[in-house]
């Protein structure tokens, strides 16, 4: 059976940098507190009258561009996502007008694992046969949407971003493409990081506007414990299963939510930080975006070459969490 290739990558963040210097001004933070805690220095938030799909999309169209591919071509497009335009219809819909895409289009959500699922996806839809090609998108406007500006426990981690590939069966029988992809989630676990009301259980009401239910909630001490177990056994899940060894991964695209978070997997695993690409720094957590957006960097800074081997981890609320390994 022939493996699914990623055959363009993309990315778009937008424009307004946000540094932790900026962040002091309104919160009681400091640099140093959240530079020493979670690696990230600035982050980017999206401008007033530009939404999650029109983020998506420009990371779309330059997937596309790389892929040397026109949207037309497209069999289907996956936006991995928890915070899309509106909650219906999906934001997938508008991606793909916004494209001038015409395939079938629809919305993924395991928050910071989005987009190794979508990826996992995307492959099991092409090996069917029936799909050619198709755009993942992983992307977050969670400052608008769920960010609570006032608590600090939570803003100063994250930032928005979208970051795309286009992926397909490869026309021949190769070694390059994705070797395989592990997915796992645990709901016991669904109270640690979540966001308590606009939903079912929890409506939208005057009352749960004024206690702040609908901004993010998260056990940090929590989620970093099983952020840094679950990342390491999926990771050498994925490399153990396709009978390699740590040493065999050439780089380690991971889910950029906490540098200390990817120096305890680095411990755990035997994956020494030098393979671990790092972003983190300029953007903070963007969830579903973060390993797309690095995949893209590494991809055109050259950090990736054709043949190396990648693996790629993330965890998220959930718990989700999962692993890729990819002959590039
Ligand atoms: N600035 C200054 N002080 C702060 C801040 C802040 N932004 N946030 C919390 N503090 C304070 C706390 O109030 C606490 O003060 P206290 O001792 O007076 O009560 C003190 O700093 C220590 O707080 P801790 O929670 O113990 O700090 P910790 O070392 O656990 O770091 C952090 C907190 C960075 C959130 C860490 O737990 C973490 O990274 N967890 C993982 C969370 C995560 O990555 N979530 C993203 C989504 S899921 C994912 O992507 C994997």
């Amino acid at each position: 059976m022939r493996r699914t290739r990623i055959f363009g990558t993309g990315k778009a963040v937008p424009a307004k940098v946000v540094t932790n210097r900026d962040l002091e001004k309104f919160v009681d933070t400091s640099d140093p507190w959240i530079t020493l805690r979670t690696g990230i220095k600035e982050r980017r938030i999206l401008e007033e009258g530009r939404t999650t799909s029109d983020l998506a999309a420009e990371a779309g169209r330059a997937a596309l561009l790389a892929a040397g591919l026109p949207a037309s071509s497209l069999d289907a497009i996956i936006v991995c996502t928890v915070t899309p335009d509106s909650p219906l219809p999906a934001c997938a819909v508008h991606v793909q007008q916004k494209l001038g895409a015409t395939c079938p289009a629809f919305d993924l959500a395991a928050a910071c694992a989005g987009f190794i699922y979508g990826l996992s996806v995307a492959d099991g839809l092409c090996r069917t046969g029936n799909f050619q090609r198709v755009l993942v998108i992983g992307v977050e406007v969670l400052s608008r949407a769920m960010i609570d500006w006032s608590d600090r426990n939570t803003c100063v981690l994250f930032g928005d971003g979208a970051g795309a590939v286009v992926v397909g069966p490869s026309p021949v029988d190769d070694e390059r493409g994705i070797l395989s992809t592990h997915l796992f989630a645990d709901g016991t676990q669904a109270g640690a990081l979540r966001v308590p009301a606009g939903g079912v259980a929890l409506p939208t009401s005057p009352a749960t506007v004024a206690e702040r239910q609908h901004f993010v909630k998260m056990n940090g001490k929590g989620v970093f414990a099983h952020a840094v177990r679950n990342i390491a056994r999926a990771s050498l899940t994925a490399i153990e299963k396709n009978g390699f060894a740590p040493e065999d991964v050439t780089w380690v695209i991971a889910h950029q939510a906490n540098l200390r978070i990817l120096e305890a997997v680095a411990e755990k695993t035997r994956l020494p930080m030098a393979k671990f690409y790092l972003n983190i720094h300029k953007y903070g957590n963007t969830s579903s975006a973060s390993i797309p957006i690095a995949l893209d960097e590494a991809v055109r800074d050259g950090t990736v070459k054709p043949g190396d081997l990648l693996l790629m981890s993330a965890l998220g609320a959930g718990f989700s969490w999962g692993s890729a390994l990819v002959r590039w």
